[in-house]
C-alpha cells in the first residue's frame, strides 16, 4: 500500500528542501521536522497493550507499545530523518544499512550493517529521503528481512514511480509512506524535479 502525504506542514517544509539555494542547515532542520510529522502518522496503527497505572486520583488501565520500535536508516541519507523519528518515539532503537548506488549502473552495494538482537519482533520503519530506482530500498527490505524482520514500513521523502513498483513488486508486504511522488526519473536516476542529492545536500560533500 502507498501513502502519499497531502499536509501543508509537510508539503511548506519541502518545499524549502527542494530549493537549490537552501543551506545545509536548513535542508537538514527541515527534514528532521518532516520526518516527525511523517512517523506521527505511520505509527498511527501501531498496537498497544493495557497497563495498570496509578495517577494522583486513582488506578487506571492505560496503554503502551506492545512492542519495540526498530528504525532503520540507510546510509547515510537516511541518517538525515532519524532523528526527527526519534523525538517522537525515544525509546526506539535503530540498525544500520550501509548502502550506496553505483552512478553508472544504480545498482546498490552493501557496505555495513548492524542491527539490534530483537529485530524479528520489532516494528521496524526503514527510512531513506529518496525512493529513486527503488534498488536501494529492496535491498535494505531483503536485508532486514534476513534478519527476521516481519512488519515492516518504508518511509521516503520524495519518490518516483518506477522506485513504488521495484517495491511492491519485490515487497507486497511492506507499506510505502511517501511526502511526494514526483514526476519522473533522469537518464541518470535522479528524482525529476527531486531535491538533487539527499547525502550531499544534508551531509554537505557537494
Ligand atoms: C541515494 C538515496 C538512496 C538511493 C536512492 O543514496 O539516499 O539510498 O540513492 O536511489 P535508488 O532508489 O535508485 O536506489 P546514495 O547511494 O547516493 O548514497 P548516500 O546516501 O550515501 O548519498
Ligand atoms: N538519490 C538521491 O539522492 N537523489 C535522487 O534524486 C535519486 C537518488
Amino acid at each position: 500500500m502507498l501513502t502519499v502525504f497531502n499536509h501543508p506542514l509537510i508539503s511548506h517544509k519541502l518545499t524549502i528542501m527542494r530549493d537549490k539555494n537552501t543551506s545545509t542547515k536548513d535542508f537538514r532542520d527541515n527534514l528532521d521536522e518532516i520526518g516527525s510529522l511523517m512517523v506521527y502518522e505511520v505509527t498511527r496503527d501501531l498496537p498497544l497493550v493495557d497497563v495498570e497505572v496509578e495517577t494522583p486520583m486513582c488506578k487506571m488501565t492505560g496503554a503502551k507499545l506492545a512492542k519495540d520500535v526498530i528504525v532503520v536508516p540507510i546510509l547515510r541519507a537516511g541518517l538525515g530523518m532519524t532523528a526527527g523519528i526519534m523525538n517522537l518515539i525515544p525509546t526506539a532503537k535503530v540498525a544500520h544499512v550501509g548502502l550506496f548506488r553505483d552512478e553508472e549502473t544504480l545498482e546498490p552495494h552493501t557496505y555495513f550493517e548492524k542491527y539490534p538482537k530483537n529485530i524479528a519482533d520489532a516494528y521496524v520503519i526503514v527510512v531513506d529521503p529518496m525512493l529513486a530506482t527503488g534498488g536501494s530500498s529492496v535491498a535494505a527490505i531483503d536485508m532486514v528481512k534476513k534478519q527476521g524482520a516481519k512488519n515492516i514500513k518504508l518511509v521516503c521523502l520524495v519518490g518516483a514511480q518506477e522506485g513504488v513498483d521495484n517495491v511492491e513488486k519485490h515487497h507486497p508486504d511492506v507499506d510505502i509512506y511517501l511526502a511526494a511522488l514526483d514526476d519522473h526519473l533522469s537518464e541518470t536516476g535522479y528524482i525529476v524535479p527531486g531535491l538533487g542529492d539527499a547525502g550531499d545536500r544534508i551531509f554537505g560533500t557537494k
